[in-house]
C-alpha cells in the first residue's frame, strides 16, 4: 500500500527558500496552515519541492475533483491550448462555452432548459446569482445563513457570515441582507433537538422574521449552501431545504443554492441539493467543476436568467481551456467518479465513526459522500470547541504526510479527489488516528 514519504524536516531547505520569498512578495492575507510548497501532483499524491510525498485529502480545497492532473483533463486542456486560448465569451462565440452550458443544463433537475453565466471563481458565481436575483425579482432584500461562506468580493462577502476577520474593516457592505440560523443541529441556535424541534429554525422565519422585520414580498432570494462548507461541513436534516424552499416559493422568493463546494459529484450526486429533493431557482458552481482550472458558473431556468445584453459579463469567464477541462471532468464524474464518491465516502465515514467510539474528542462525525467533517470538542457533554487540538492534529498529520484542512471553528474536513481508492482512505484514517492520539488521546 502506497504511503506518504517524508524525507526532510518540514519545511525542507528548498521549500524554506520559497516561503521566505513568499513572505516578501505575496499578499499576507492568505491563511496557510502548514508550510507546504507543492511541486507536482498526480491523483491524490503531491510532492513538495524537497521530494517529500503527501497524501492529499484537501484536493486543493475541494477543487481537484478528478485528482491532480487527471490525464483526460490534461489532454483536453492541451488540445484546446493548441487551438484557441482566449476570445472572450462576452463578445464572441466559441464551441467550448456553448457546449458546456448545454451540458450543465442537461444536469439540472427538472424539465426546464437552463442558461449559464460563466465567471472565474466561486465568488463570481455567487455575485452573478446575487445580481440575477435582484434583476429578475426587482426586490432589494435577501436572506443568508450564519456560518455561510459565499466568497470574498463585496457582494458575496455581504452574504458570507463565517468569520468576522473576513469582514473586519470592509464595512459598509451591501445592505438589505438578514442572516438567520442554519440547521446546525449539533449546536442548535434555539437549543432544541431534532426531530422534536419540528424544524423550528424554518418556521421561525415565516412566523417571526416575516411578521416583524423583513417583509417577504421585498425579499429577492434566500442564499443557502445545501451542506455548509467553510462553516463546518454541516449537514441539515433531510426535510430542511424542502420546507425552506416551500416558504420561499409561497412569497415569490428565489431559492439560490451555493453548490460551489458541495456540487460536481462530491457528495455522491451531481448536486448536493438532489439529496434533499429540491430544484433550486439559481445554482452557483465553481471549485470542482473544472478539476483545477478557474471557472465559475451560475445557472438558472431560462425564464429566470432573462436579463438583457450588457447587464452582466466577464472578459475571462468561461475561458475555452477551463470549459474543456469542465467537459472532461463531467464525463469522468458520470463515468464513475460520482458513484465512487458515494462508496468511498461511506468507507471514510464508517472508519471515522468507529474511531469516534475510542476518541472522546470526536464530538460529531457528519457528511455526505466525500464531504466529511469531524467536529472536535474537549468534552462531549458541554461540546466545548477544541480549536487548539484541531490545529495540533492538522499539523501532526502534515508532518506524517497527510494533508487535511479545518473548517468551522473546531472541525476538520476530509474532501479528497473523487478518484480516491479504498487503500487511500485507509491510509488517511490510520494517519488521522495516530495524529489524534498524539495530540488529544
Ligand atoms: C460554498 C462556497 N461558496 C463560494 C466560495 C468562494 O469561492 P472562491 O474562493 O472560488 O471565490 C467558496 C469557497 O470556499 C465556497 O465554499
Amino acid at each position: 500500500m502506497r504511503r506518504p514519504e517524508i524525507r526532510t524536516a518540514l519545511p525542507g531547505p528548498r521549500a524554506q527558500q520559497l516561503i521566505q520569498l513568499d513572505a516578501t512578495y505575496v499578499s499576507p492575507s492568505y491563511t496557510r496552515v502548514y508550510p507546504l510548497v507543492v511541486d507536482k501532483g498526480s491523483g491524490l499524491w503531491v510532492q513538495d519541492l524537497d521530494g517529500n510525498l503527501f497524501l492529499d485529502f484537501t484536493a486543493g480545497i475541494a477543487v481537484n475533483a478528478t485528482g491532480h492532473c487527471h490525464p483526460n483533463v490534461v489532454e483536453a486542456i492541451k488540445t484546446q491550448a493548441d487551438q484557441l486560448l482566449h476570445m472572450s465569451g462576452t463578445d464572441f462565440y466559441y464551441t467550448a462555452q456553448i457546449r458546456l452550458a448545454q451540458k450543465l443544463s442537461s444536469l439540472a433537475a427538472g424539465e426546464e432548459t437552463h442558461r449559464v453565466y460563466f465567471g472565474n471563481s466561486g465568488a463570481e458565481a455567487v455575485e452573478a446569482a446575487f445580481k440575477l436575483a435582484r434583476w429578475h425579482t426587482k426586490r432589494e432584500l435577501n436572506l443568508a445563513f450564519f456560518g455561510a461562506f459565499h466568497g470574498r468580493t463585496m457582494g458575496a462577502l455581504s452574504l458570507t457570515a463565517s468569520k468576522t476577520i473576513q469582514k473586519r474593516n470592509y464595512n459598509p457592505l451591501v445592505p438589505g441582507i438578514t442572516h438567520i440560523p442554519y440547521a446546525y443541529c449539533y449546536r442548535c441556535a434555539y437549543n432544541l433537538t431534532y426531530p422534536q424541534c419540528h424544524l423550528f429554525c424554518v418556521r421561525w422565519v415565516e412566523d417571526t422574521l416575516f411578521r416583524t422585520t423583513v417583509p417577504p414580498e421585498e425579499v429577492a432570494a434566500i442564499f443557502v449552501e445545501p451542506i455548509q462548507g467553510e462553516g463546518g461541513y454541516v449537514v441539515p436534516p433531510p426535510e430542511f431545504h424542502k420546507e425552506f424552499c416551500a416558504i420561499a416559493r409561497k412569497y415569490g422568493i428565489l431559492y439560490v443554492a451555493d453548490e460551489v463546494q458541495s456540487g460536481m459529484g462530491r457528495t455522491g450526486k451531481m448536486f448536493a441539493m438532489e439529496h434533499f429533493g429540491v430544484a433550486p431557482d439559481i445554482i452557483a458552481l465553481a471549485k470542482g467543476i473544472a478539476s483545477g482550472m478557474p471557472l465559475g458558473a451560475t445557472m438558472a431556468p431560462a425564464r429566470i436568467m432573462n436579463w438583457e445584453a450588457g447587464s452582466h459579463a466577464s472578459t475571462f469567464g468561461g475561458n475555452p481551456l477551463a470549459c474543456q477541462a469542465a467537459l472532461a471532468t463531467i464525463d469522468l464524474l458520470e463515468e464513475g467518479l460520482m458513484a465512487n464518491a458515494g462508496v468511498q465516502g461511506e468507507r471514510l465515514m464508517a472508519g471515522l465513526r468507529q474511531m469516534q467510539n475510542r476518541f472522546e474528542c470526536m464530538g460529531d462525525v457528519r457528511g455526505k459522500g466525500l464531504m466529511v467533517g469531524v467536529e472536535l470538542v474537549t468534552d462531549r457533554e458541554r461540546k466545548t470547541p477544541a480549536a487548539d487540538w484541531r490545529a495540533g492534529i492538522i499539523q501532526r498529520a502534515f508532518e506524517k504526510g497527510l494533508l487535511i484542512l479545518g473548517c468551522g471553528q473546531n472541525s476538520i474536513r476530509f474532501c479528497p479527489a473523487l478518484t480516491v481508492t479504498p487503500d487511500e482512505i485507509d491510509v488517511c484514517l490510520s494517519i488521522f488516528e495516530e495524529s489524534m492520539q498524539e495530540v488529544a488521546g
